[in-house]
């Protein structure tokens, strides 16, 4: 079966992470995200794998090649302009079979058994199924109403009062017919555009409701709390690099003996954590560096970022090679861009300050 994969975004919420590297691409419980997603849809009968890209289709090629690594074919497609997600499964129609295919949102983790929403929409004999998860508010999303069999009776985006918790959850299957009915050549959203299109020409929209773990890496906390998930085996995933537990270190990193490593932290390749240290539910990239007697929880220490002694992070990002000066204190939501120095003090930095 064929997958398309929806990689092109900008991750804008995502910066100063996405500078460098399209989230998808990001390093998630020891890999990159979109490993996870590729090896689920391997799991599930996906032989062949399109990658839609539009920002740094580079990275994508230069770490999967040609995808036999990890037992796939992978075809990489990409957009001069971007498209949209509409667009983007447009342009890559000449790469598919004759057959239903799957479409995932590059971001999205999530335990959905595909194949149950392939064996769903094949049953109903759709023109696309949806897999449709619940939120408790459903303002930031789109919410899809169904009837009683099932059937989507409307697409309605990011409404102040929704009038359903249930919202698309960013993974369909489509059968090929649906391809021609979207325009080529021009960005479309498939939310916007598409689905409301099918719908008022008639098309066969179902929903498949599947409440499995479901979550939306987007924004720095939503990022931090998935990698920590698969580490911790809440969200279970074949690529994980190492058994599920508090802490995934991986190869070539020094964790001090003394120093704390909880709370689904990753480690990542040549990382150091120095004595003293505590680091609580938090993704450290290849060639970070915490110092003794620092403090890093539910944050994201950035490739070659170093944290100073004594220094304390919440809920902060750190961009790559960015340092942290000695006993700095960074609280929710502060955000350091890539090779920035913050010199030793006992400062105190918050998105407000
Ligand atoms: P933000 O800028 O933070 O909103 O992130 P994003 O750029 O990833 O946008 P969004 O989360 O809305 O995108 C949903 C999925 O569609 C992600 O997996 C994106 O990579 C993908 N996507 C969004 N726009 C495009 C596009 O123009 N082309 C392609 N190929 N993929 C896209």
């Amino acid at each position: 079966m064929d997958a398309v994969l929806l990689v092109g975004g900008q991750g804008t919420r995502l910066r100063p992470l996405t500078v460098t590297t399209p989230k998808p691409m990001l390093p998630t419980a020891g890999v990159p995200f979109l490993t996870h997603l590729l090896v689920r849809a391997r799991d599930a009968g996906v032989d062949h794998a399109i990658l839609s890209t539009s920002y740094r289709p580079e990275v994508f090629e230069g770490w999967f090649g040609d995808g036999s690594d990890l037992g796939l074919r992978i075809t990489y497609v990409t957009e001069d302009v971007p498209l949209g997600t509409g667009g983007a499964i447009r342009n890559v129609a000449g790469h598919l079979r004759h057959d239903d295919f799957l479409v995932l949102n590059g971001d999205i983790l999530c335990g959905l058994d595909l194949a149950a929403l392939v064996a769903e929409h094949r049953a109903r004999r759709a023109d696309v199924t949806l897999h449709l998860t619940e939120v408790d508010d459903a303002r930031a999303f789109g919410s899809v109403p169904t009837d009683a069999s099932g059937w989507v009776t409307a697409f309605l985006e990011k409404l102040p009062e929704p009038v359903t918790n249930r919202v698309n959850a960013g993974c369909y299957v489509f059968a090929p017919s649906v391809l021609d009915r979207i325009p080529a050549g021009r960005p479309v959203s498939v939310e916007r555009e598409t689905f409301p299109g099918l719908l008022a020409s008639g098309a066969r929209v179902y929903g498949h409701v599947d409440l499995a773990y479901w979550l939306d890496l987007g924004t720095p906390a939503a990022f931090v709390r998935g990698s920590r998930d698969l580490v911790r085996g809440v969200i279970a995933s074949a690529a994980l690099p190492g058994p599920a537990g508090e802490a995934l270190v991986l190869p070539g990193a020094a964790v001090a003996d003394d120093a704390v490593v909880t709370g689904g932290t990753a480690v990542g390749r040549r990382a150091r954590v120095g004595a003293g240290a505590y680091v609580e539910g938090s993704v450290l990239f290849d060639d970070a560096d915490v110092a003794a007697g620092a403090r890093v929880v539910g944050s994201v220490v950035g490739r070659g970022a170093r944290v100073g002694e004594g220094a304390a992070l919440t809920g902060t990002v750190v961009g790559d090679e960015a340092r942290i000066g000695a006993r700095n204190e960074l609280v929710d939501g502060a955000r350091v861009w890539p090779r920035v120095v913050l010199p030793d003090g006992a400062v105190r930095f918050s998105p407000d300050a």
